[in-house]
């Protein structure tokens, strides 16, 4: 496809929110020797997408201008560089791309064959680009620090996840419930049923004195707290932590990492446990075999076109999205 022009939206500095997304024409990429083409079928946003364009993780990934944001997609393969063997034309697949290079907002994108995986035919392309890095942060925190075994067959423990109607915080709780465990949630009024209906046991409203306090109702200390939400101290949760309980904060700042120092170096028996996914190709080879068996599901916030991804981009920083915010071609 060389020489063809796409459509993409890329910024050309830090800041500027939705209106700092520019259409434009750009080149269709190239496979190198590891890397597929795809054309994009959808593409699911996080707010890591913003924040990186906010300049707010620059110290550790630093924006290349001009860039085309968003790391999430679904597409067909459309062209395969020479070293690739597992993918061919044609094939229907999931990629995570790089924070470093994104590529997600356009028509078609490079991705690395290491963090490719297809896409079987019951999971439609939105459900399977929605996975990546929010089910693959819900499923790590919930297996390697919280311990929990996907199959069901370890002891119940009792788990916290904050923000439960959010992209992570809504795969957190149905893992956790396969996971075999006892979830508490919170979320805002107008989630409550809904999170209700992806299996928590009991729902506590964040904007109330209950909630701010995260005390289960039913009294339970909580082993494990899924920390999807933003700004709120290892304090606020400490004295609903079971004797050897774990805060693992998904959005450590300064704070969070100062009190995880504190913690280590008292040697604490509750801890703090900042999270950053490393995504991992077999990781979403097992949620999209959840989500094909029904185990799982993707809820989705709303679809937006390509042609008007910045409505998408100002819904995600808005903050207040129920699942996930897709793009489509
Ligand atoms: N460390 C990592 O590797 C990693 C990976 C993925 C995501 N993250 C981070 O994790 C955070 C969550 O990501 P996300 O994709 O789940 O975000 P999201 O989808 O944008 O979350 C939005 C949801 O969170 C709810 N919410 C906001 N504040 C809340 C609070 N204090 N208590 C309860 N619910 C609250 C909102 O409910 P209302 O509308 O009712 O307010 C909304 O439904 C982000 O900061 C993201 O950058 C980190």
């Amino acid at each position: 496809m060389a020489g063809k022009l796409m459509h993409a939206l890329q910024y050309d500095s830090y800041g500027g929110g939705a209106a700092g997304l520019k259409h434009v024409q750009v080149p269709v990429p190239s496979p190198k020797s590891n890397e597929v083409l795809l054309k994009i079928e959808a593409t699911s946003l996080n707010p890591a997408d913003w924040k990186i364009q906010k300049g707010m993780i620059r110290p550790f990934l630093p924006c290349k201008f001009p860039c085309i944001p968003a790391t999430d997609v679904a597409g067909e393969v459309m062209e395969v560089g020479s070293g690739v063997k597992n993918f061919k034309a044609g094939e229907k697949v999931v990629a995570v791309l790089s924070h470093l290079t994104g590529g997600g907002l356009a028509e078609f994108v490079v991705a690395s064959e290491k963090l490719t995986v297809k896409r079987p035919q019951e999971v439609g392309p939105a459900e399977a680009a929605a996975l990546s890095l929010s089910g693959l942060t819900a499923l790590q925190a919930l297996t390697s620090p919280a311990g929990l075994k996907m199959d069901g067959t370890g002891k119940q423990v009792n788990i916290l996840v904050t923000a439960a109607s959010g992209g992570v915080g809504h795969y957190a709780v149905q893992l956790a419930k396969l996971g075999n465990a006892h979830v508490t949630a919170t979320c805002g009024a107008r989630n409550i049923e809904f999170v209700k209906s992806l299996g928590a046991d009991e729902v506590l409203d964040y904007k109330t004195p209950e909630g701010a306090t995260f005390k289960s109702p039913s009294g339970k200390k909580y082993d494990a707290v899924i920390h999807c939400a933003n700004g709120i101290p290892f304090s606020a949760f400490e004295p609903n932590l079971s004797d050897d309980g774990k805060v693992i904060d998904i959005t450590p700042g300064p704070k969070t990492m100062w009190t995880y120092a504190v913690k280590k170096v008292t040697m604490s028996k509750k801890q703090l446990v900042p999270l950053f996914m490393i995504p991992k190709a077999e990781n979403l080879e097992f949620l999209m075999n959840l989500v094909k068996e029904g185990k799982v599901k993707t809820v989705i916030d709303s679809k937006h076109p390509l042609r008007k991804a910045e409505d998408a981009w100002a819904k995600s920083i808005d903050g207040h999205a129920t699942g996930k915010i897709i793009v489509e071609p």
